[in-house]
């Protein structure tokens, strides 16, 4: 388990650094607010010189950030560099859009010794990564995570994927990148619901292991929602560390790395029916937490409010906890979002055996653990709360 620890003094504007230590497939998480000097600019040197590279973004970002990473990517020398922009959005993470990246790849000749950059949230990290797990039967690939979501959990450990149309990530490999380059100023464009979608995921660690980390995000809400830097760099190193400690002991999720699913196999199915559209991933698994507390309570693993607890912090985040807290704007069709639609979506997410569903559970605030057999009466009674 890794301790938090609040020492490390926010306003320190020099560079962060956390080590995601698998041995020989090791790699940086270097936090800088810049890609084209320091460690960013070495690493840049040690993996692209005198190779080609292609950098995928998506249509939101490569006009925002496009620009300032090729700079810095070509002053490091590379023998060839390229772009390929995808649709922005999550309905795009798919089959199709893969395989236009590969297309790219061949069509600029990026050989086995091509590197690939994925410049964007975690729809572009995911399928970038992807794309370099599978050509060539794997290339190096380097992750620049523009979302908070992506830079706190989806540009580390090396989870790479696509999205089919019987759910989500069911396409996928587990590929390691070279390094992750963490620049938190691009989350000033971010807007309002990304960045606190990205919180769920933040709050996620310390919900499955560390207490005093919930508390600490929520004593500092307030500078979190209003994005200040040194806050901000902390909350993605401690989040990085988090993971990397978790990763480390688990790399392809035989065990103890499936608690970072909490809250998944609800949000999966939440994100499913709404076909990608409609609640944002971390939005979804905020909900799919307060439904994870609340099940492990009605199972008397938990004491009773736990899932209240859970929900008030969401809210506190400015999260929603539940169907009847969504963001202003958002209106979903309630006769879909039924608990029997959401255990048919559950069935397909890659934990379900003979009816019964492996889900991770809270015992308390900081203690998540995998529990089988999860009957789906159970579930039944604990979404219907949800569904009214
Ligand atoms: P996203 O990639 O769709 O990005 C959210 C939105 O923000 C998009 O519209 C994007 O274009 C835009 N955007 C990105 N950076 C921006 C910036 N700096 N300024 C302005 N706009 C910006 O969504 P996400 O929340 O980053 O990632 C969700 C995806 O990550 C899901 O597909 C999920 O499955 C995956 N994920 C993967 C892992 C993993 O371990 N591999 C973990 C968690 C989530
Ligand atoms: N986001 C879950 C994992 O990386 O395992």
């Amino acid at each position: 388990m890794t301790a938090f620890s609040e020492s490390a003094d926010p306003h320190r504007q020099h560079e962060r650094c956390v080590t995601i230590d698998l041995g020989s497939r090791s790699y940086p998480v270097i936090l800088s607010d810049a890609w084209d000097s320091g460690q960013p600019q070495n690493l840049l040197q040690q993996h692209v010189k005198d190779r080609p590279v292609a950098i995928v973004s998506n249509d939101t970002v490569w006009p925002l950030y496009g620009e300032t990473l090729l700079q810095a990517v070509k002053k490091a020398g590379p023998s060839h560099c390229s772009w390929h922009v995808l649709p922005d959005g999550e309905n795009h993470k798919t089959p199709a859009q893969w395989l236009a990246i590969l297309d790219h790849l061949a069509n600029n000749g990026l050989t086995r010794d091509g590197v690939l950059l994925a410049l964007g949230g975690g729809v572009v990290c995911d399928m970038t990564g992807f794309a370099a797990a599978s050509w060539m039967r794997g290339i190096p690939f380097i992750q620049v995570p523009t979302t908070l979501l992506a830079q706190v959990d989806a540009s580390v450990g090396g989870k790479t994927g696509i999205n089919h149309l019987a759910g989500k990530n069911l396409i996928g490999a587990f590929h390691q990148p070279v390094a992750v380059l963490v620049n938190t100023r691009v989350l000033t464009t971010l807007p309002e619901r990304e960045f606190r979608s990205g919180l769920a995921e933040a709050v996620k660690y310390g919900l499955i292991q560390s207490a005093p980390f919930v508390d600490w995000m929520l004593r500092n809400r307030r500078n979190l929602l209003h994005r200040e830097p040194g806050v901000l760099n902390q909350l993605v190193q401690q989040c990085c560390q988090f993971k990397a400690h978790i990763v480390r002991e688990d790399e392809t999720e035989q065990g103890r790395r499936a608690v970072l699913n909490l809250g998944h196999t609800f949000g999966h199915a939440i994100e499913n029916l709404g076909h990608y559209r409609t609640l944002l991933h971390g939005e979804a698994v905020a909900i799919g937490m307060v439904m994870a507390a609340t099940l492990s309570e009605h199972l008397g693993l938990a004491r009773p409010g736990l899932g209240k607890k859970v929900a008030g912090i969401m809210q506190a985040l400015g999260l929603p906890s539940d169907f009847s807290s969504l963001p202003a704007g958002i209106d979903i069709e309630a006769d879909e979002y039924t608990p029997e639609a959401l255990i048919q979506r559950m069935r397909l997410d890659k934990k379900v055996s003979h009816g019964r569903h492996r889900l991770i559970l809270l015992k308390e605030l900081g203690q998540a653990d995998m529990v089988d057999g999860v009957t789906e009466a159970d579930l039944r009674t604990v979404l219907q709360a949800f569904c009214a």
